[in-house]
């Protein structure tokens, strides 16, 4: 299967990165293909409501940057991992705007195209315990239900201030790895 993931922390194998990459590393272990972004190298912007691919105008987005390319390799991947740090209580600001140029995936009444069918895996890190941000989580797996999405799992992780805590978690990367050893 081809598994696309995205990290969305600018901090360079910082918590969100250690995750994302163990449940890669399993995956890659079972022998999927495996691609991994991270959103903070791609110089995104988000949505510019211009509405081209509302109106048809473009295959799927108007504007010209790394994340438009990407587009049709998310149409093609099996499974999607998204992992992102809270920041100010939501996702981070790079991961948001990777979010909210996901219009291309709704046909103009609104329902979801290119991407039903489709699995996909969430990450979250925080500095407060994992409990404080279930609420992003419960976001983040309505955004992609709407999408027409099925959840293959959410990894929620609290208590991280340091870019190496999570080593100090070693039983959720275990955990982690084993998710992507399973995907199916
Ligand atoms: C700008 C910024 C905002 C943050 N906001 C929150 C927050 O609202 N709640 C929280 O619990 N942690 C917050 N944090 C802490 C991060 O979520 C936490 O350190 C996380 O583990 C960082 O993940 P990373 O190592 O992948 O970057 C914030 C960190 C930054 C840099």
């Amino acid at each position: 299967m081809k598994v696309m993931a995205f990290i969305g922390s600018p901090r360079r194998d910082g918590n969100t990165a250690k995750i994302v990459n163990a449940i890669c590393k399993g995956a890659k272990e079972s022998g999927h293909e495996v691609d991994v972004y991270n959103l903070s190298e791609m110089n995104h912007q988000g949505c510019i409501a211009c509405d081209a691919c509302q109106l048809e105008k473009v295959d799927f987005c108007s504007m010209d940057d790394k994340l438009t390319k990407l587009f049709p390799q998310i149409v093609k991947a099996d499974y999607l991992i998204v992992g992102t740090p809270i920041y100010m209580l939501q996702v981070s600001g790079v991961t948001k705007n990777f979010l909210d140029r996901f219009r291309p995936f709704l046909k103009p009444d609104l329902t979801a195209k290119h991407l039903p069918g489709k699995k996909y895996i969430t990450v979250t890190c925080s500095g407060a315990p994992a409990a404080a941000f279930s609420n992003v989580t419960e976001y983040l797996n309505q955004l992609f239900g709407y999408f027409g999405m099925e959840n293959a799992g959410n990894i929620i992780v609290g208590d991280l201030n340091e870019r190496d805590d999570m080593i100090r978690q070693s039983e959720i990367l275990e955990e982690a790895e084993n998710m992507g050893k399973k995907l199916s």
